[in-house]
């Protein structure tokens, strides 16, 4: 990697998933079943706040299988494994993308990253302390799942943006993700954004149902541990973005969303959770 390694990242933390966020404005996009529209979210969030006026980066944190690059319609000559590996400079990776935000992408089919060994921790932990300080706010757009890549990822995150969708596999996914994060990672907030949801309301539903389940599962936990309590997590609904048969249409032609058609159902929801992000998240101080 090109980066300065001239001080080691000393990481104390064996395991690598404690939570351990880099010091600025990261919001890591999760889900616990894959497929429920991460990237979809990940990109079209990014076109969103964009226009809002912000300096944003997407980052393919999806380290094995990424897709940014169909999704954004770019065809990347360097991606996150030439930095890793030399090849490239972190800025010869950071690309335009068609909303006018900056992506890192990474390339698809890597096993060394399936794997979260000493060197991808380290390559990853420098590349985003070097490169979170330059954006108002850097999306992750990871992998689904609890593998110890996501999590990792997620340990650097100063917010979990969870999506899911009503289905009920998505729910029992979702709930486990957080539970990894709760016990795990000590993570104390978890955002919540209902993908495909079908009827208005569903969204805050879900989270109410995931909300009471996880106070048994920490409640009994507290009782059976005594002396260790786990602290309690709180999730909190940032909205809902409806089915709609734009967003397969959008990615089909591999055009965001919010560029094709803004004034869709699911686009004027992406728009509307921007600015609540914007609100409660990147620049909270501005509207207290
Ligand atoms: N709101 C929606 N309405 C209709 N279809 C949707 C919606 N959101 C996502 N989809 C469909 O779901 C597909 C998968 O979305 P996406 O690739 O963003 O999921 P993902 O969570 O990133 O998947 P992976 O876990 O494989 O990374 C999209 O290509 C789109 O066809
Ligand atoms: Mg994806």
């Amino acid at each position: 990697m090109t980066v300065d390694r001239s001080q080691p990242v000393t990481d104390p933390i064996e395991e690598g998933v404690l939570l351990r966020p880099v010091k600025g404005k990261v919001i890591a996009v999760t889900s616990g079943k894959g497929g429920v529209g991460k990237t979809f979210v990940s990109a079209n969030l990014a076109a969103a706040l964009t226009r809002r006026g912000l300096k944003v980066l997407v980052l393919d944190a999806d380290l094995g299988l990424a897709n940014l690059d169909v999704v954004l319609n770019l065809y990347p000559k360097l991606t996150l494994h030439d930095v890793f590996t030399g090849k490239a400079t972190l800025d010869d990776a950071i690309l335009k993308a068609p909303g006018g935000f900056s992506v890192i992408l990474a390339g698809s089919g890597m096993v060394e990253y399936s794997r979260l060994t000493p060197e991808v921790r380290e390559d990853f932990l420098v590349l985003m302390t070097e490169v979170v300080p330059r954006y108002d706010v850097v999306l992750l757009d990871t992998g689904a799942g609890i593998s110890d890549v996501v999590l990792f990822a997620l340990s650097l995150a100063s917010e979990v943006l969870l999506v899911a969708t009503p289905e009920p596999t998505s729910l029992t996914d979702a709930y486990a993700t957080i539970k990894v994060l709760a016990t795990q990672q000590r993570r104390q907030r978890i955002r919540i954004l209902v993908n495909q949801a079908s009827r208005p309301g569903d969204g805050k539903a879900i989270t109410t149902q995931l909300q009471m389940v996880l106070n048994r599962f920490v409640g009994a936990a507290q009782k059976s541990q005594a002396g260790d309590a786990l602290p309690g997590i709180r999730l909190v609904h940032v909205g809902d973005i409806p089915v709609d048969a734009a967003v397969k249409e959008a990615v089909m032609r591999r055009q965001l969303l919010l560029t094709q058609t803004p004034g869709s159902p699911a686009g004027l929801a992406v728009a509307q959770i921007a600015g609540r992000l914007v609100e409660t998240v990147i620049r909270p101080d501005e509207h207290t």
